[in-house]
């Protein structure tokens, strides 16, 4: 038998997904996939690797190939269930792409250039502003509306990308009659955003140059320890959180939030007098304990690629089932000859 989500009646839906661009880092745990973990109990969940979003700037081959399955693993060691959720690439469910198309010649050309993620990208490599830089957001809607979606957690900069794809749904249903459920962006909640070890008042990024300003995901234990140590802190010595004036110790007051549960309350209790090197020793230990056992979960995984390709096949077939449901009634409103299979 084909495996399905089992959608139960008043279980609402989920779609999200990562940009498998680069490896993931703690801020992808605490701002988006230990939010995913939780949700997979109360909502049918759909969680995707959008490799297709990726090669909107130049990738090399064998590393987005690599990566794509990093991230799947990742999403599994995280606790992402495939038994429950749908757990897929974005390429290997080909009405994705499709749909896109179809999107695309309902987007006007004036409210993508209004994207400002499409402003900034274009401004940042204006070596190659291709034209699926410019329908990126598209596609997006794309992957939320084949699903039927209800919620999407996002982070901040991809709102505008849903205030798009509720627009684009809208608008079809209203030229046609009902076909897409208009989707509401998740924010994430408070204390999941990451910032740079070493320069705390920028987003981590993946991407920094500074290996030491970036947790990642499948780091050993001897290198979390340092770069936690080595984190910038600021003037003063205390430990509180007060993300204006101190931004270093705050996100270190995050991550040691992230890693335990903590409240910022407690956690500025329970360090008030000791001062930096205890809390950052604390702080380190707390993140290999969140980490260890996710990265060697990961390796494990990875190193058995038959059980990755199994998950792969269930998740594409779980995701296909819905989104050829969802395409099929798109082709058939728009006045597509119903393909014969
Ligand atoms: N653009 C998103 C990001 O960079 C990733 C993404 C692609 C996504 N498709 C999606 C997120 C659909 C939510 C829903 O973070």
């Amino acid at each position: 038998m084909q495996p399905e989500i089992t959608k139960t009646e008043n279980k609402k839906i989920i779609l999200s997904g990562i940009q498998a661009s680069g490896d993931l880092t703690i801020g992808h745990y605490a701002g988006a996939i230990r939010n995913w973990v939780e949700l997979q109990q109360d909502y049918d969940c759909y969680f995707m690797v959008a490799d297709m979003h990726a090669i909107t700037s130049r990738q090399i081959p064998a590393d987005l190939r690599r990566r794509s399955l990093d991230v799947v693993a990742m999403y599994a060691a995280c606790g992402i269930n495939t038994e429950k959720s749908a757990l897929f690439i974005q390429s290997h469910v080909t009405e994705h792409a499709q749909l896109a198309w179809i999107l695309n010649c309902f987007t006007g050309f004036g409210e993508a250039q209004r994207m400002t993620q499409f402003k900034d990208k274009s401004q940042q490599h204006s070596d190659n502003i291709n034209v699926g830089l410019f329908s990126y957001p598209v596609l997006m809607a794309a992957d939320i509306l084949l699903y039927q979606a209800d919620l999407v957690p996002v982070g901040d900069d991809q709102k505008q990308h849903i205030e798009l794809t509720r627009n684009l749904a809208e608008r079809f249903n209203h030229l046609y009659s009902p076909t897409f459920t208009v989707p509401e962006p998740f924010i994430a909640k408070e204390g999941a955003r990451i910032m740079s070890l070493q320069e705390p008042w920028k987003k981590m990024s993946k991407s920094d140059p500074n290996a030491n300003s970036c947790i990642f995901l499948h780091d050993e234990d001897a290198l979390i320890m340092n770069k936690i140590k080595r984190a910038v802190t600021d003037s003063g010595t205390d430990i509180v959180f007060d993300i204006e004036n101190r931004p270093g110790v705050s996100n270190l007051v995050t991550l040691y939030h992230v890693a335990t549960g903590k409240s910022i309350k407690d956690i500025e209790a329970e360090f008030a007098g000791l001062g930096y090197e205890p809390f950052k020793e604390a702080v380190g230990k707390a993140m290999v304990e969140l980490i260890s056992p996710i990265r060697n979960t990961f390796n494990d995984l990875r190193s058995h690629p038959d059980e990755i390709s199994a998950l792969l096949k269930s998740g594409a077939q779980k995701a296909s089932k819905q989104a050829f449901k969802t395409l099929r009634k798109v082709y058939k409103k728009i006045g597509f000859v119903e393909p014969i299979r």
